[in-house]
């Protein structure tokens, strides 16, 4: 498989090395609009074709797929003319900045029966996978709550750069600049993690956001501070269970923690993604007598970048798609009109995984 990189940051360069671990797969071009960032990330890669405009790799074509790293709300114009010309793309989270687009993304990738991913990291993670396992098996039985989180403080200390001064963080706090804030950058991950375990999708939101003062003026350079730095959900699901997720750039002493509890009638679970595999642990049967929690053993599962290759080369589809991501990016339309108006509001979408 023939891949072109668009966008070629931060997170770009997970892609490439995971990828480039793929015997099938050529890096064979990047795009990005910033040469500077574009000819250091292809020189590191060693990745032969440059270009400073999709529309330019477009017009060369020797590429058979697409992996668009690209800031938030780039991903739909960028997708939409890679699918508009046939190739498979998987595509960074949030996959649009609004459900709208989304979910056109969604029907265009499907009428041209091309592969179509969102890559929601933490369907990497192996407990994840073996929570959802559990659950699906009956192994807690009917899923009566739920308590999730996901934790970083990215605002608080320098550990990944300073956000003041560097644009990859910069964007992701302003509106203007295309970010939905914590709830879009990493409240998508949360909802899925959550959700996907559960085997059951968010019915109904009551979100409160926040933004918090961080700059003279709410404002740096070109970037005006608006976008929420923390969110605290109440949540419904469609299998009858109830909730809590929240998320928070503010949350000190954790550096990216997703952590997950849910509790059926017949025990109760905790899921986290700290460590290669993530953690799980359970509270079952006579355990649950003594509140005693067990270990459960955990082994590595397949990655997204391996999914969307082996798809792609079998001409089938794999999971998260971009229906899933659609749906997601609903939920998440709904807390923002549920911040302003105060109120418990229904997502109107249907299962999926
Ligand atoms: N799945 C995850 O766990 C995860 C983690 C980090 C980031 N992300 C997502 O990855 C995406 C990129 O994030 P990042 O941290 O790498 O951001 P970044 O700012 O570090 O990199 C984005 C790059 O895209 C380039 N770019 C901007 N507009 C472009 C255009 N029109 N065409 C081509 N290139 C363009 C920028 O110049 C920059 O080099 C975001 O959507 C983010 O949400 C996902």
């Amino acid at each position: 498989m023939r891949l072109l990189i668009l966008g070629t940051g931060g997170m770009a360069r997970h892609h490439a090395e995971h990828f480039a671990a793929i015997p099938s797969v050529s890096l064979v071009a990047g795009v990005d609009t910033n040469a500077e960032n574009l000819a250091k990330f292809c020189q590191d890669h060693k990745i032969e074709h440059q270009f400073t405009s999709l529309q330019a790799a477009l017009d060369w074509d020797q590429f058979d797929a697409v992996t668009n790293v690209t800031p938030d709300k780039v991903h739909y114009a960028t997708t939409m003319a890679c699918i508009a010309v046939g190739k498979h793309v998987m595509c960074e989270k949030p996959l649009a900045t609004n459900f709208a687009h989304a979910n056109e993304m969604a029907d265009a990738a499907e009428a041209a029966g091309l592969v179509n991913m969102v890559n929601l990291t933490y369907r990497n993670v192996s407990a994840l996978q073996k929570a959802r396992e559990m659950v699906q098996a009956g192994a807690i039985g009917a899923v009566k709550h739920v308590e999730a989180s996901y934790l970083q403080s990215w605002l608080t200390q320098p550990a990944w750069g300073d956000w003041k001064t560097e644009s990859q963080w910069l964007w992701r706090l302003s509106s203007a600049h295309g970010s939905l804030g914590v709830l879009g950058d990493v409240g998508i991950h949360i909802l899925d993690f959550a959700s996907f375990a559960a085997g059951s999708d968010v019915c109904d939101i009551f979100c409160r956001l926040k933004t918090f003062h961080k700059a003279p003026g709410d404002k740096i350079g070109e970037y005006v501070l608006d976008a929420n730095d923390s969110f605290a959900a109440s949540i419904a699901l469609d299998g009858g269970a109830v909730g809590v997720v929240h998320a928070s750039r503010f949350a000190s002493g954790h550096m990216n923690e997703l952590r997950l509890r849910l509790y059926g009638d017949k025990g109760g679970i905790e899921v986290t993604n700290i460590g290669d595999l993530g953690t799980l642990r359970a509270s079952l049967g006579d355990d649950m007598l003594t509140a005693t929690w067990q270990d459960i053993e955990l082994s590595p599962v397949e990655m997204n970048y391996d999914k969307f290759v082996k798809a792609v080369a079998d001409g089938t589809q794999a999971e998260p798609n971009f229906r899933r991501a659609a749906n997601l990016q609903k939920v998440l339309d709904q807390a923002v009109v549920s911040d302003a108006q105060h109120q418990d509001l229904p997502t109107g979408t249907g299962p999926t995984d």
